[in-house]
């Protein structure tokens, strides 16, 4: 059950995002979390278990990539998971003609499938894989049958075991074009909604800050407090697949109101 506080707040956030020209979301892992995505961070984060920098950096990667795909592995339900209402919540938002775009760090590609058509993927995703030597380029699909058999992939044309998913590692830049593209997004957002970020990872985190000196109005949904509350004007934490539908609702009743 949602407190009164909570639904006061949601209906703050519809209301920004009902009277908004130009709203803009950024997503992290907890979106992805009702899917049954793990976390990075927090308490059965992968990064209790797991090194990052054993298994999520390029160096980590070039030493063993064994290591990298074992914990691949564990992310790899995802090619099984499905968009939750959260995901389908933003997607309708576009639809409405309030989203305008969306800047994911995920790589789990569930804001596409659920229905957003313009994603800018921070991190990369998991549909394309590139070998580090010789540059061929696969398709997830080349290695599925592999991966499933727990089968590392190996290049078809030289044979190099550095045959790697096209996402940002820890140690690698962000592709420039689309960190580019979404730090003009930010710019131009006169409404911000962050949903499921801890928001520490940079320059990604960097976004909300964008935002917000170029005067957008604020809104997080998360599980947790994250270190950027402050910055925020409406602060939810909650369950993204609970609170964005909610938030869908009454926007479409403030637009039925105001037509
Ligand atoms: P984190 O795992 O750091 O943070 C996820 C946030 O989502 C936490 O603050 C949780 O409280 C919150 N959360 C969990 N379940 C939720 C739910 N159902 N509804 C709403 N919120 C929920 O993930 P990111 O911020 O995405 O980068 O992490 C950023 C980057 O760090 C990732 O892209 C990845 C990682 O290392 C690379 O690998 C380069
Ligand atoms: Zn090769």
């Amino acid at each position: 059950m949602l407190e009164s506080s909570d639904i006061e707040k949601i209906n703050r956030a519809a209301e920004i995002l009902a009277k908004s020209k130009y709203a803009v979301v950024f997503t992290g892992a907890g979106i992805s979390a009702e899917s049954g995505i793990p976390t990075f961070r927090g308490e059965d984060g992968l990064w209790k278990k797991y090194d990052p920098e054993e298994v999520a950096s390029i160096q980590g990667f070039r030493r063993n990539p064994r290591a990298f795909w074992e914990f691949s592995m564990e992310l790899m339900k995802k090619t099984s998971a499905e968009p939750n209402p959260a995901h389908y919540a933003i997607a309708e938002l576009e639809k409405m003609g309030i989203v305008k775009a969306v800047i994911t760090q995920n790589i789990d590609m569930l804001h596409q499938r659920a229905g957003s058509r313009k994603v800018y993927e921070l991190h990369g995703s998991i549909e394309k894989l590139k070998c580090l030597d010789c540059r061929e380029e696969y398709t997830w699909e080349d290695f599925t049958d592999l991966i499933q058999n727990s089968e590392i992939p190996r290049c078809r044309v030289c044979g190099s075991w550095y045959v790697k998913p096209k996402v940002v590692l820890f140690g690698e830049p962000l592709p420039s074009t689309v960190l580019y593209q979404a730090i003009e997004e930010s710019r131009r957002a006169d409404a911000f909604l962050v949903v499921g970020s801890s928001l520490v990872v940079y320059p990604a985190a960097e976004l909300p800050y964008i935002a917000k000196s170029n005067g957008a109005k604020m809104i997080i949904v998360n599980d947790e407090c994250t270190i950027a509350d402050s910055i925020f004007d409406v602060v939810i934490h909650g369950k993204a697949g609970v609170i964005l539908p909610k938030i869908v609702e009454k926007v479409k009743e403030i637009r039925g109101s105001m037509s």
